[in-house]
């Protein structure tokens, strides 16, 4: 599986021109992205990186790419980042790795975004993997009353997880927030639980990533799929 993530990763890294500016994406898949991508900065390439997380930012300092922030440029040419899962429509769930709230700041600042995943992340239909939502912690039975109710309106429902970390401590986002996972099942209509999602005032952002995605590379046993 690692080695298809590499292929995935390396085939985005051909989309890369000197002189762009890119959003690092975050997860296993991403790592492998930026990995490369610091391997053509040491041979000459010159780019400059957003990182979407604290690891990210940590692993491309190590590589040597150059960083810079939204606050300093307003347009990235490309993001690269992996998924949960990815539909026909290039809508994704995004967050597994707590990362959801910065990865969609800069892919929505993003010309492009290339999503790079093994094949297995590919789905009829959004929901197998656990929603993920970023929420404050404060009023939290508040937010997720309004959440259930938007789950109901949008035709789906199931359990509501407040995301642990290895300790056994409630996970803490980069952003000091925490991560509520859904269990919800087939979501037959993405995009209109987003819209019911977005205007809760205790959710700080949720991983649906609709619209988002500009292009997918799955990697699989049968070779490299690129979907656009
Ligand atoms: C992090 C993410 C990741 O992109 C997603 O969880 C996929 O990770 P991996 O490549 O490790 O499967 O959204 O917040």
């Amino acid at each position: 599986m690692d080695a298809l993530k590499r292929q995935a990763a390396a085939k985005a890294l051909e989309h890369v021109r000197d002189g762009m500016q890119l959003g690092l994406g975050t997860g296993s898949t991403a790592k492998h992205f930026v990995d490369l991508l610091g391997e053509k900065v040491a041979a000459g390439m010159k780019v400059v990186g957003v990182p979407t997380s604290e690891a990210t930012r940590i692993q491309a300092e190590q590589c040597r790419i150059p960083l810079t922030t939204l606050d300093v440029i307003d347009r990235l040419d490309l993001t690269v980042d992996g998924a949960d899962e990815v539909d026909g429509a290039l809508n994704l769930i995004k967050g597994g790795g707590g990362a959801l709230l910065r990865e969609k700041i800069v892919a929505a600042a993003s010309d492009r975004m290339i999503v790079i995943a093994d094949e297995t992340k590919w789905v009829d239909a959004l929901g197998r993997f656990p929603l993920p939502v970023e929420v404050i912690p404060f009023g939290l039975a508040a937010t997720q009353r309004m959440m259930a109710k938007a789950f109901a309106e949008s035709g789906v429902s199931g359990q509501m997880v407040i995301r642990k970390g290895k300790d056994g401590h409630v996970f803490v986002t980069d952003g000091g927030h925490w991560i509520i996972d859904a269990h919800l099942g087939r979501i037959a209509d993405a995009p209109r639980l987003a819209g019911l999602l977005n205007p809760i005032p205790g959710v700080v952002e949720h991983g649906l990533f609709i619209g988002l995605a500009t292009t997918t590379v799955l990697a699989g046993a049968q070779g490299i799929r690129v979907i656009e």
